[in-house]
């Protein structure tokens, strides 16, 4: 189940947002903490209007709620919300026993359950306290919720260990967790074993790692996603911005493919290794920061990944991962389409980790292949490692001197948003013959391309690059086409 959260202070507002997102979410939680007190009694028949069933909940400030009156009218507020009708009463399970069986009672005579919550904001490091809570909760009849903070791969991976412990237990349980770390347990919770995830209208997103309800619909589709669905995803820090959830699942859903793939941010690769095999992942891409690092954590690599020195598509062939590179393939496709015979000269802007697999493809097109970048030692090892005899080194400003050039291709973040006005060859002036490819995609067409554009040159934008990529991983995920048509082709 889908949970929405509803921190409204009037109950109005809290009717509106149940009917918006009725057709998104199976469940909401009232948070009766940010209800004004006068509208608090009022929200009891919440439950009769709408046939979503409700958790209610007055969170106190230690556990990241505001409720500030007393704690009996707050035991007396939950135990009429019992009797309205609400499925679900949340109550910490530091309360007394008594108390809690009090309510499992209560709510068992009006068919609904006690969630007996657990929130622990250090890092989740140990799974013995989370262990005996769930057991102490069980014990009562209560259905267990424990929120708790993932602030890196390591806390991850010693959560998943005790998620899929808890997972081979057949009793419903809750599992949140808590950072930006914790986001794929957010998504994948049926993964980990958890009954419901909990999310938010978009415009009330605050903490990081909540997610939108928007996002549970669109890229993920969670409505379609069982506990049974392949898992894939990208590993990166940072790596929530990332377009690579939307081309995959949009793919995976227009063919019928039961898979699931989200983002990993991480920051330990060996860790990651360790959850990739507990959850089975099927396959994952990489990004920066890990492109070359997570080379020596993989059982085997391509020519390409060797050639490059940088791998951004991990596929699993039996219990093995092995590494490949569809930067290249994403690169060169839709540059050959447009370029007709080979030879001549290219210039290449960049001489960082994304210039690799680009220099390494310009390398089997063109006769010789000039380097511009900022920082001229780098262009040198660059060029030397991966160019050879046909590498050339130039700053900048030289650039404009050693051409002609057939094409030039712009590998550096300069120009990426939100600096969309910078230039990274402004004093290069166009022939208006060169084919110009900027790799960045957002935004779609740079300040450069416009320039080059603007003086006649043919333009080839970053999209596309992502795009080829993408379809070249989704091959080697699934072993399927990637779509000629997915379902919201338009989003990304
Ligand atoms: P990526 O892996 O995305 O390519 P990177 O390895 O940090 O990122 O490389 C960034 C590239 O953009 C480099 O070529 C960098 O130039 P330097 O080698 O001189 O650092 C270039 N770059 C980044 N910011 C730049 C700027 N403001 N002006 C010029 N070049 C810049």
């Amino acid at each position: 189940m889908r949970a929405l959260v509803i921190t409204e202070k009037s109950v109005k507002a809290a009717k509106a947002l149940l009917a918006t997102y009725r057709s998104i979410v199976e469940c909401a939680e009232i948070r009766f903490d940010h209800l004004v007190p006068e509208e608090r009694e009022k929200a009891l028949i919440l439950p009769s209007c709408s046939d979503l069933p409700l958790i209610a909940t007055a969170r106190l400030p230690k556990d990241g709620g505001v409720w500030k009156e007393g704690e009996e009218e707050r035991i007396d507020l939950l135990r009429k919300a019992a009797e309205s009708g609400f499925a679900f009463v949340d109550l910490e399970a530091d309360q007394p026993r008594s108390l809690l069986r009090s309510f499992v009672e209560l709510l068992s005579g009006y068919g609904g359950r006690l969630i007996a919550s657990f929130h622990d904001f250090t890092s989740f490091t140990d799974e013995r306290t989370l262990f005996s809570m769930v057991e102490e909760a069980e014990g009562l009849g209560a259905i267990p919720k424990a929120a708790v903070m993932i602030d890196g791969s390591v806390s991850l991976l010693a959560f998943t260990r005790a998620a899929l412990k808890l997972k081979e237990r057949p009793a419903e349980r809750i599992l949140v967790a808590m950072g930006s770390f914790g986001v794929p347990v957010r998504i994948a919770y049926r993964h980990f074993g958890s009954m419901l995830t909990f999310c938010a209208p978009a415009e009330k997103i605050a903490a990081p790692g909540q997610l939108s309800a928007e996002a549970l619909a669109f890229p993920y589709a969670l409505s379609r996603i069982s506990d049974k669905s392949r898992l894939f995803g990208i590993i990166g820090n940072p790596v929530l911005h990332t377009r690579s959830p939307e081309i995959h699942n949009s793919a995976f859903r227009s063919i019928g493919f039961d898979g699931l793939y989200l983002p990993f941010p991480t920051d330990d690769t060996v860790a990651f290794m360790e959850i990739a095999r507990l959850l089975e992942i099927g396959g994952f891409s990489v990004t920066v920061p890990f492109k070359e690092e997570i080379i020596g954590r993989l059982h085997e690599v391509d020519e390409n990944v060797r050639a490059i020195g940088s791998c951004n598509t991990v596929f699993r062939r039996g219990h093995e991962f092995h590494g490949t590179n569809t930067d290249y393939d994403g690169f060169l496709a839709p540059l050959k389409i447009r370029l007709g015979k080979r030879g001549g000269r290219a210039l290449m802007i960049g001489s960082g980790g994304a210039a690799r697999s680009v220099a390494v493809a310009l390398r089997s097109l063109f006769d010789s292949v000039v380097v511009a970048n900022r920082t001229h030692s780098r262009a040198q090892r660059l060029s030397e490692a991966l160019l050879g005899e046909k590498g050339h080194v130039c700053s900048p400003e030289e650039a404009g001197s050693l051409g002609p050039y057939r094409v030039i291709v712009q590998t550096t973040s300069v120009g990426m948003s939100p600096h969309i006005d910078d230039d990274p060859l402004p004093s290069y002036c166009f022939t208006g013959d060169e084919l110009v490819y900027d790799i960045i995609y957002i935004p779609e067409k740079t300040h450069f391309l416009q320039r080059a554009e603007a003086s006649g040159c043919d333009i080839i934008g970053g999209k596309e690059m992502l795009l080829g990529q993408a379809e070249r991983q989704f091959e080697l995920f699934t072993g399927l086409r990637y779509p000629k048509d997915p379902e919201h082709r338009e989003n990304f």
